[in-house]
């Protein structure tokens, strides 16, 4: 396989997200953000890490950047900070915080490397959570504010945009099981936050067109494989709930099917948010659909889950080739989840906007012999080539991530990067999988 087989207009980059990598938390005009809070807590983050600083890419971008280059990487995901824009949410912008991404994204053109830019991933201000976060549905006029702010302000350099990043994951781990920022839970929260964040996701597709209607948007997804544990009935339907709840709670309202909650009981809930008219507003056409993918789930029927009554049987009791997150290594996941979205009409097109691994890397006389990790992406990539092959519309590629960075509640110790990072002295060593990742993209 080679970067040829791909054909010449193949999108291949590296992803990160603001508060993973850039640090400068409370500088240069900075607002406070729920994960600036959520790290302070007692007992919610691995070693009681904090991003704080991570990678330092707020100072460091130059040589970030040089360095990408360096390794051929032709396109770079990147997500904005709210709280670094908007300070207190909405109201006046920070310039500082404005000239950041402005620099940021001319030395990206300067040196040929396209930016793609995240509009939403997890860090929402403060300021607004202390109104009730994603649970008040005046989010979508905020949110609303802040795109209409970036799009005039970015959009004449920046093409390609995603409103929102993992919404089940910020929903589900932020506001129904309280494991990440900001730790809220409960049914009802949860319910509350997805509406309103199925309603943003159209609505920033909405206005970021209506501004500029040259501009590429997407929006991007977690997903996993979900298989049964077993050929019984009840395993079986607990593994449709498991794959409705993670893979369609929010494509499916974006194509106007409406919420999948004939599938999943508790779902239904969700009309207790909605207003008349939300079917049309939660709909919109989006340019390209993000796809996130990084393993299969095995799910059996269990009576100890509230409203799923499914259990996921962890990689670690099933003694398969497993990650440093305990996640199942199994490459034909991408491929399936490239086909089974590939199958909804009004899907145009399909970019995996993530995909990596975290291993135990080891530096061993400056050198990083991560070859778990090459495997990992040469195995995955295979499987993007051969949905590709059999004529599914995946138009591109990104690596998560570019560096070592913040891993939300797991903190900086699972290591997903090309390039590793040295926490105390900042030094970037790129590892094997970099070099490799770099030869790639290359051969052309
Ligand atoms: C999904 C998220 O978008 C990203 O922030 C996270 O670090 C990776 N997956 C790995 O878990």
């Amino acid at each position: 396989m080679d970067r040829s087989d791909f054909g010449e207009d193949f999108i291949w980059g590296v992803s990160t997200a603001a508060y993973q990598i850039e640090g400068a938390h409370n500088l240069y005009g900075k607002g406070e953000s729920i994960w600036d809070q959520f790290v302070n807590k007692k007992g919610k983050i691995l070693n009681e890490d904090k991003g704080n600083i991570s990678c330092d890419f707020y100072n460091r971008f130059e040589g970030d950047l040089a360095l990408m280059r360096a390794m051929n990487i032709p396109n770079f995901r990147f997500s904005i900070s709210w709280s670094r824009i908007f300070p207190d949410g909405i109201g006046r912008p920070n310039q500082m915080g404005v000239d950041f991404y402005n620099r940021l994204i001319d030395q990206c053109l300067e040196l040929n490397i396209q930016p793609w830019i995240t509009l939403y991933h997890w860090d929402l201000p403060s300021a607004l959570e202390n109104l009730g976060g994603w649970t008040n549905r005046d989010i979508v006029f905020w949110f609303g504010q802040y795109v209409s702010f970036c799009i005039s302000t970015f959009g004449d350099r920046v093409k390609n945009w995603m409103v929102l990043n993992e919404p089940m994951v910020f929903t589900g781990a932020g506001y129904f099981l309280g494991v990440h920022a900001p730790g809220k839970k409960g049914l009802s929260n949860f319910l509350a936050a997805t509406h309103h964040a199925a309603l943003c996701q159209a609505e920033g597709g909405r206005i970021i067109k209506s501004l500029r209607n040259d501009l590429s948007v997407g929006t991007t997804f977690s997903c996993s494989y979900i298989q049964p544990s077993s050929n019984k009935e009840r395993d079986i339907l607990a593994a449709k709930r498991v794959d409705t709840l993670l893979n369609r709670t929010f494509i499916e309202p974006l194509l106007g099917l409406g919420y999948p909650s004939q599938d999943l009981k508790a779902l239904r809930r969700i009309e207790n948010y909605m207003k008349a008219d939300d079917e049309n507003k939660l709909k919109f056409d989006m340019d390209f659909i993000g796809i996130q993918n990084y393993t299969q789930e095995i799910v059996s029927h269990s009576y100890f889950t509230p409203f799923l009554k499914a259990k996921i049987i962890k990689a670690d009791e099933r003694k398969v080739e497993k990650t440093a997150m305990n996640w199942e290594v199994y490459p034909e996941s991408i491929y399936q989840m490239l086909k089974k979205f590939s199958l909804y009409d009004g899907v145009k097109k399909l970019i995996v906007t993530e995909n990596g691994a975290a291993f135990n890397d080891e530096v061993i006389n400056g050198e990083v012999h991560d070859i778990q990790r090459k495997e990992y992406l040469q195995k995955y990539i295979a499987e993007v080539l051969r949905a590709k092959q059999e004529g599914i519309n995946v138009q591109g590629y990104f690596v998560w991530s570019f560096t070592d960075n913040f891993e939300w509640a797991e903190g900086f110790l699972p290591r997903f990067g090309l390039v590793h990072i040295n926490y105390k002295n900042q030094k970037r060593i790129i590892k094997d999988s970099g070099k490799w990742y770099k030869s790639f993209l290359k051969t052309y």
